[in-house]
């Protein structure tokens, strides 16, 4: 069984749930997925961008989780946290968020940061506090999400969170 079996069993959560990791041709089910979840779909498929996803028995999608890293790897950009509707608020989503701030922790990274302007309270609950967004954008400047919201004008209008990774856990 896999960390993040472990991880979503402890919460009884679909216990027979494994994270598997999202590259090449499998992106497009991941991008329709998180379409209907209304986040950001460009960049998926760039190399620094790294993705999980979890199915159901049928295959189809039920959760994701993701981040990029900074060039020097001490920031995590927390990106394509999502569950499907039908199984909100069972816990998922947190240890799916949990899965990705511990592998972030992993790779190095010491402090992680996400853009969200609806799920905030979710993130506090994590462990998040609101961040500065040009903080942000500058710690994490060389990452996709970070570039296409500077481009596009989007990045006024986000809001930044963030907390520390410590312990390598991620967890908190
Ligand atoms: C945000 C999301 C991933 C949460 O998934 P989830 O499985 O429902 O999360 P959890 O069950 O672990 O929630 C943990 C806590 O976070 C809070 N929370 C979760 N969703 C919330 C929401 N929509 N509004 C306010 N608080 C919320 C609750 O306090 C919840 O605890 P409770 O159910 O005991 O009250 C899910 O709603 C989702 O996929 N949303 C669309 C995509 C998105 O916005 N992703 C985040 C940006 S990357």
């Amino acid at each position: 069984m896999s960390t993040a079996s472990h991880a979503l069993a402890h919460l009884g959560v679909a216990p027979s749930a494994s994270l598997t990791r999202v590259t090449g041709e499998h992106v497009a089910a991941l991008t329709a997925f998180l379409d209907e979840a209304d986040l950001t779909l460009s960049g998926l498929d760039a190399p620094s961008v790294r993705l999980w996803a979890d199915r159901g028995p049928d295959g189809t999608i039920t959760g994701s989780t993701g981040y990029e890293l900074s060039v020097d790897r001490r920031h995590a950009l927390i990106r394509s946290v999502a569950v499907s509707p039908a199984a909100r608020r069972a816990g998922y989503g947190s240890a799916l968020a949990r899965f990705a701030l511990a592998r972030a922790a992993e790779e190095g990274a010491e402090h992680a940061w996400l853009f969200s302007r609806r799920s905030g309270p979710f993130w506090q609950k994590l462990g998040f506090v609101a961040a500065d967004r040009d903080a942000m954008a500058t710690a994490l400047a060389d990452t996709h999400q970070v570039r296409l919201f500077a481009s596009t004008g989007q990045l006024a209008r986000e809001v930044a969170w963030s907390r520390p990774l410590t312990g390598g856990r991620g967890d908190g």
